[in-house]
């Protein structure tokens, strides 16, 4: 499938998105946004993936925001829908059942930040850098970065990432937690592609129950531990459950399909 302002290559199972618009930092604006609902459509949809990595175009940024010059002139229902399909998307890529990793590798700032933490994991490249810069524009971040930021940094950092609107390099996102691990560029994407080999050879089903069991956690009148329960009585359903404690049982590596 071609898009507008994506670049994919699916790569032994992996599939690597990157958002091409570097002359605007990737900023993203609504034609990104589309290419990036279908691409996840696609991942969801196509059992040769199993495993997504996210990363910007250029030398300078993973995304260095939602496109302000776009959103300038918008009117609150204008504003409410913008922030209503960015929630529809970033959730999209939260519930993803594959691992998603960020490869952050510049600017990773307001939509860009929100971006990234929407993904399981984010890796960034020593060069990378943080923020939620919206109180600058009049704004507050509209696609789940207040929420997101709490659950990753904690409230009393969150409140003052998102009031004074400071950017943090990939040193201090490692050490407050917003980041996995902290690379050299050249190291960024090989990091993500070696952790997501290691998924790889992991139950695919469980996986998609760890998704759902971590996720139920932040859900509003969910209880975490009985999606827990429940999910974990699902897995004695599935093929892997059989082809893992076999395995085991055999003294051998665990082949799932
Ligand atoms: N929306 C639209 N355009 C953007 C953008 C965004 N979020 N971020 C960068 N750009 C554009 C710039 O306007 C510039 O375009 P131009 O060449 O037509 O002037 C181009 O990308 C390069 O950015 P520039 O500002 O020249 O690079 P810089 O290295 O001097 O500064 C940043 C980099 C990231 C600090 C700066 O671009 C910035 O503050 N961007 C906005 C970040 C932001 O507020 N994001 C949250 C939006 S809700």
């Amino acid at each position: 499938m071609k898009f507008e302002n994506l670049l994919t290559q699916l790569d032994n199972g992996i599939f690597t998105i990157t958002v091409n618009n570097p002359q605007r930092l990737n900023a993203l604006n609504r034609a990104t946004f589309v290419d990036i609902k279908a691409a996840f459509e696609i991942v969801y949809a196509d059992k040769n993936i199993r495993g997504v990595i996210i990363t910007g175009a250029g030398e300078k940024a993973f995304v260095a925001g939602a496109d302000i010059t776009e959103f300038s002139a918008f009117s609150k229902a204008e504003g409410l829908q913008l922030a209503k399909n960015g929630h529809v998307i970033f959730n999209m890529i939260e519930n993803c059942p594959k691992p998603v990793i960020a490869a952050v590798n510049g600017f990773a700032l307001g939509g860009g930040c929100e971006f990234a933490m929407a993904c399981h994991l984010r890796v960034a490249s020593d060069n990378a850098k943080f923020g939620q810069p919206e109180v600058n524009l009049g704004i507050i971040p509209g696609y789940g970065g207040t929420q997101r930021l709490i659950q990753l940094i904690g409230k009393g950092k969150a409140f003052e990432l998102l009031m004074t609107a400071d950017m943090i390099g990939a040193q201090e996102a490692l050490q407050l937690g917003l980041v996995n691990y902290v690379t050299t560029r050249e190291e960024l994407l090989p990091k993500c592609k070696e952790i997501l080999e290691k998924i790889k050879t992991k139950s695919p089903s469980a996986i998609r129950h760890v998704v759902n069991c971590v996720n139920a956690h932040f859900k509003e009148g969910v209880d975490g531990f009985v999606t827990e329960v429940n999910e974990f009585a699902a897995c004695f359903d599935s093929p892997d459950f059989k082809e893992g404690t076999t395995a085991f049982i055999e003294k051998r590596k665990a082949n799932f399909v």
